[in-house]
């Protein structure tokens, strides 16, 4: 029997349009060009990464929003679609998501919902892989109390510090209150451009911060505008464009992401 422990990972940053879902869908679209079985959940209202993969929402189907609304009467299964391209699943999310913090503001337990809605899908899979939307509401801790990792997309840019250290605290908050088997397993530089002065000097900080620098993935994602052209058509850049940059960085993520294994 195959006991291999589904690898649930987050994509957490508080900070807006650092690279979030462009790393969800991309990377969860790499690694299931390598074989892996991969569900997406959105648990973004936004649902930038339900569009980027080429899902349009209709009123029948089950979204994230349902998921955790939800007095236990779906099944999560029925939230499950499959998406064009296999071994590659979506729970999509809806805008509705954004009024869900109020709705359940007097349920007990409501941090818990969606890990106990993916607890009998999880198994099916060799990851899930989860966006969230750049605030910490009940929807991200909704998300750390089922990731097992959390990997933070840095942008090369200034103020990223800052954001990263404040996001450090956040996961040792939960570590030590909500969920003790989380652990922060990467940082994962965005939007490098070699041509300007701030990208490279950020890296050099990030290599070089004894807290941050064991935890940086040797790839970084390069700025390439076949990633946004691809969002914006919503297919994943790997199979977009095969020959980009954006999908060959994405690859290697997704590779190092496997050695770790
Ligand atoms: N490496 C890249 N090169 C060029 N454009 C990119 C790259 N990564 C992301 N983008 C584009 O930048 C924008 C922000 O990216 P993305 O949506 O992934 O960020 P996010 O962190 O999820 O944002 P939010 O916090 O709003 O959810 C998008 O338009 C996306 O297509
Ligand atoms: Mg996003």
């Amino acid at each position: 029997m195959d006991t291999k422990q589904t690898r649930v990972v987050a994509i957490v940053n508080e900070k807006g349009g650092v690279g979030k879902t462009v790393t969800v869908i991309n990377l969860g679209a790499a690694l299931s060009r390598k074989g892996q079985k991969v569900l997406v959940v959105d648990m973004d209202p936004q649902f930038n990464a339900t569009k980027g993969l080429g899902v349009e929402i209709d009123e029948k189907m089950l979204t994230t929003y349902d998921l955790i609304t939800d007095d236990k009467s779906i099944s999560p299964e029925d939230s499950i679609l499959h998406t064009k391209w296999t071994g590659l699943d979506l729970i999509p999310s809806h805008v509705d998501l954004a009024g869900a913090e109020i709705e359940l503001i007097d349920e007990e337990g409501r941090e818990n919902r969606l890990a106990e809605a993916l607890e009998s899908i999880t198994a099916g899979y060799d990851f899930i892989i989860l966006d969230t939307p750049p605030s910490l509401s009940l929807l991200t801790v909704n998300v750390f109390v089922c990731a097992n990792e959390v990997i933070v997309p840095c942008q090369t840019h200034p103020y990223a510090f800052g954001a990263l250290e404040q996001l450090f605290d956040t996961i040792n908050t939960v570590k030590e209150e909500i969920n003790p088997d989380i652990n922060i397993t990467g940082i994962v530089a965005t939007f490098f451009d070699k041509r300007t002065r701030i990208s490279p000097r950020i890296m050099e900080q990030l290599k070089n911060d004894d807290r941050y620098k064991d935890l940086l993935f040797d790839t970084v994602i390069r700025v390439n505008t076949t990633i946004a052209e691809s969002a914006d058509v919503g297919k994943p850049v790997v199979f977009f464009r095969q020959s980009s940059y954006g999908a060959c960085d994405y690859s290697n993520l997704a590779e190092e992401l496997l050695a770790q294994d």
